[in-house]
Parts: C-alpha cells; structure tokens; sequence
C-alpha cells in the first residue's frame, strides 16, 4: 500500500477529480494564488492560468489570493509590491478571469483569514515545519536568513484554503507537500474540535514545465522569461538575445541544446503544434529563423490578451473597485468561518 501522502496517491485523487469536474463543477471550491514579486509570465498562463480559467467557465467555484503577505518571507521590502498587485489583477483579467465569478483577493485586507493561522500553528509540530522540502529549498534560492514567516508559510497557505473551505488547490508536483500540510491541518483540527473544514486534494497540472527562453528553470533573476505584460517589441528582443548553439541544423533535443529546445517549445505550447514537427521545418534554415517562428508565435498569441491588457490600464479605478469587491466577499467568508472556528474551539463569550 503506498503511504497517504505519497505521489502515486495524489496522482490518483487528482485524477479522479479531473474525471469528475465536468460532471459535479458544484462539489468543487477552488483556491490557489501567486505572490506579487514581479510580473506574470508565460510559465504562468501556461501552467495554472488557463486552468483557472477553464474551471470558472466550468462552473467551479474559484478564489485566487494575491499572497502579498508571502512577498515578505525572504526579503526585507515591500517596494513595488502596490504596483505588483494592480499589475497581477490586470493580468488575471486580460487573461479571462472574471471578476464577478473569480473572488481577487490580498492577504493583508483579510483579517480574519489571517487569525486563523493561531489555531492553525497550534497544530503543527516544530519538526513538521523544518521538514518540508520546498520551504528549504525557497530558503536556500532567496539566500535570506529563514524567517519565521518562510518557515510557517505552509500553514499560512493552510489558512489561504480552508478559509473558503476550498477543496481543490491546482498544483506542480513540487508544491503537494503543502497540499498534505494543509490535509493535516484540516484533519487535526476536526479530530480535536469538531467537523469544520473540508478535505483538500492537490489538482496537478497535465501541462509540464515550460522552461526559460535559456532551457533553465523560468526565472525573473535570469531575464529568461517572457511576460504577459511585454509589448510585441520587448518580446521580439529578448528571443533575439537569447542564447541558442553553434549547430545550425535546428534539432529538438532538451538534454543536449537546451537554449534551442526551449524556443522550440515555448513556440510549440503558443501553436499548439509538436516541437519536433517545427524543428523539421526550420531545419538548417538555423537560429535566426527559429527566433522569427516563435516570436510570432508569442506575439501572435498574446495579441489580443495584451490588447485587453492595454484597455483595462486605462481604467485604474475599475482595477481598484475589482479588488475591492473580492477583498469585500473574501472579508465576508473568513468572518464566517472564523465564527464557527471559535464556536468549535468553545471560545465565543
Ligand atoms: N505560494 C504560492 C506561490 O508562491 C502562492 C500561494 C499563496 C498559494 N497561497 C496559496 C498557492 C494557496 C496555492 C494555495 O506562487
């Protein structure tokens, strides 16, 4: 029998879910969110905001939190961060979340789902915390001291999803030991004071990783990625200064020339075409030529999301009112739910 919180037992749960979206979208309350450090890229749309946007169309109900409370776990300033968020919202709407059945939301306007993070901790051990890969690993990227904060974010994102008694989290596979934190979470809190929150599941992504424009993991330290908010310009110089090889015969061959490889798929994921099949066809026609295909692929894609993009800066105050109106609505819920938290817990005098 594999273990509960093993990768084989995700993968199922996660599968049979997928399975039943279409048929019960009503059973399901999504909740995931990104942290406002920076701009939204294509790893971004590619990897988790078509789905969100997939399953609001479905009928799922779905939140998605801007973590800003999360910008300060491993740096010591929230410079940029009011812009960061406006930009996030903007982004979220040009790429077709909608804002009456997607709830926007910030940490830092919701109280109460933050109080919840004092039961929550009581509930979690010292050991539990420090063993969790990704906050090591986050840790040792940021090269920041571990804060107190990074350590007990997994909680932190605990309190994201059960605030809205959210049943599904999209995920990578890199992120399900904070699916299981939270499972935990949820589990001990019901065995100790009584049924209150729901039983969460990580939803994995079908899509794999899109690399950097250099083959390397995307990152906004190494400039190897493109962001939504680019102009056509902007993003036909960063293909172009891309690093490709020497070989002029266009190949596709992750392991052995990551730089092409990654244009082959960052055009294939926008064409919807195979990575191969456009390697074929550019052939010894080299570098230069592959650069041309994939920023018109880019550009091609982005084309009227970026158009939509450039309507909705225009109307900052509707961007404000947006994130109002989720902030109002997730005010509402965590109210709810820290009342019956401190109903179970015996503490309402
Ligand atoms: N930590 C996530 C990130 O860095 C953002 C996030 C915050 C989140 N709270 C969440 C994701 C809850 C899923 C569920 O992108």
């Amino acid at each position: 029998m594999p273990n509960e919180g093993s990768y084989e037992v995700a993968l199922k749960r996660s599968n049979e879910i997928h399975a039943d979206l279409p048929v019960h979208p009503e059973k399901y309350t999504m909740l995931t969110g990104d942290r406002p450090t920076g701009r939204l890229h294509l790893g971004h749309y590619f990897g988790t905001l078509v789905d969100r946007v997939r399953l609001q169309d479905m009928g799922v109900k779905t939140n998605v939190i801007i973590a800003d409370y999360q910008v300060i776990t491993d740096r010591d300033t929230t410079e940029h961060i009011a812009d960061n968020v406006c930009n996030m919202v903007i982004d979220y709407l040009a790429c077709g979340l909608d804002p009456v059945k997607t709830m926007i939301f910030t940490h830092s306007a919701v109280p109460a789902l933050n109080q919840l993070m004092l039961p929550f901790l009581s509930l979690v051990s010292e050991a539990e915390l420090q063993r969790n890969p990704t906050v090591k690993a986050e840790q040792e990227a940021s090269g920041h001291a571990l804060t107190g904060l990074l350590l007990t974010y997994p909680v932190h994102q605990a309190c994201d999803i059960l605030f809205c008694k959210g049943n599904i989290v999209p995920v990578g596979r890199d992120q399900l030991p904070h699916i299981e934190q939270t499972r935990l979470i949820a589990r001990r809190f019901n065995e100790r004071y009584g049924r209150v929150f729901p039983e969460v599941a990580g939803l994995l992504t079908s899509t794999p990783l899109l690399p950097g424009l250099d083959g390397r993991k995307m990152s906004k330290s190494y400039g190897n990625s493109i962001a939504i908010s680019m102009s056509a310009e902007q993003t036909a110089k960063l293909i172009k200064k891309s690093k490709t090889d020497s070989e002029r015969m266009i190949t596709f061959d992750p392991e052995n020339r990551p730089g092409v490889s990654a244009l082959l798929t960052t055009a294939g994921i926008c064409t919807g075409r195979d990575p191969r099949e456009i390697a074929d066809e550019i052939g010894m026609d080299g570098a230069g030529a592959l650069k041309r295909y994939v920023t018109e692929a880019v550009n091609g894609y982005f084309e009227p999301i970026r158009a939509r993009r450039a309507e909705l800066e225009q109307d900052m105050g509707y961007i404000r009112d947006v994130l109002a109106d989720g902030n109002r609505r997730a005010n509402e819920i965590a109210d709810a739910t820290l009342a019956e938290v401190r109903e179970a817990m015996g503490m309402v005098y």
